[in-house]
């Protein structure tokens, strides 16, 4: 079954209010696109309220949340905090947060009933190293961070999973059609078997190095529901033509 594509932008820790004058470019290529894919910006914090005045009609989303809603957390921020500035999406779990902030599957997993709670669609993170890559380990450790991590309440509408292999992000490296292929299978089947029928329709995204170059043929692979694009979707240059690329399969 095809689903409907998903194309999202994570800036990481990058942007000030400079950057702004991106955005109104992507929603256009959005908007045309509009029929055939869905497309977000993940912002830092600090700019997703300006980001949604300067691209009304572009899905924002936020780049992490606490799995709690509100209390004396000194320097969190919630899912109903994030919701309440009209954004749609979280992600949670990336590989950056897993390993700089010491985030566990028990923490990501409360980190996405929190974002359903508040009505936001959890952008679940998993991936192996590549010295687990390399033990031939890839698959287990992807698998176990599905258990560990998805949230049984987890629906096609609630709930998307990007598969980023580690050794992939920012390095300009990707891994082959067919490894990208395999791994997607394994996961939809994983979904399948913890979240029943549901887990069909719960989108699939690849990231680590999606490029304009690269897009068409990443995004043509079975069972890749859409991508999750950090250094290029910065810049509307390198941004629009890999939501063109999508849009175009
Ligand atoms: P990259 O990052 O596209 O810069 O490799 C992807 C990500 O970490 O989400």
């Amino acid at each position: 079954m095809a689903l409907r594509k998903l194309v999202a932008g994570n800036w990481k820790m990058n942007g000030t209010r400079a950057a702004l004058p991106e955005l109104p470019e992507i929603e256009a290529a959005a908007l045309n696109a509009q029929g055939r894919l869905d497309v977000a910006i993940c912002p830092p914090f600090t700019l997703m309220s300006e980001a949604a005045a300067a691209a009304p009609l572009l899905a924002i989303g936020a780049q992490d949340c606490h799995h709690l809603e509100s209390g004396a957390y000194t320097g969190g921020v919630s899912a109903a905090m994030i919701a309440d500035l009209r954004a749609r999406y979280v992600i949670v779990g990336h590989s950056e947060r897993r390993t700089y902030q010491g985030e566990t599957d028990a923490d990501v997993r409360a980190k996405a009933e929190a974002a359903q709670a508040a009505g936001l669609i959890a952008i679940l993170c998993v991936g192996e190293t590549e010295e687990q890559r390399d033990a031939g380990r890839a698959d287990l450790v992807v698998a176990g961070q599905l258990a560990g991590s998805v949230p049984p309440s987890g629906k096609a509408a609630n709930l998307v999973i990007a598969y980023e292999p580690v050794w992939a992000i920012g390095t300009g490296r990707t891994p082959s059609v067919a490894d990208v292929a395999a791994i997607h299978e394994l996961i939809r089947a994983k979904l399948i078997e913890l979240l029943g029928p549901e887990g069909t329709g719960v989108r699939i995204l690849y990231g680590g190095s999606v490029k304009p170059e690269n897009a068409g043929e990443l995004m043509a692979v079975p069972d890749v529901d859409g991508a999750l694009v950090g250094g290029a979707s910065l810049t509307a240059a390198q941004f629009v033509p890999i939501i063109q690329a999508t849009a175009a399969l």
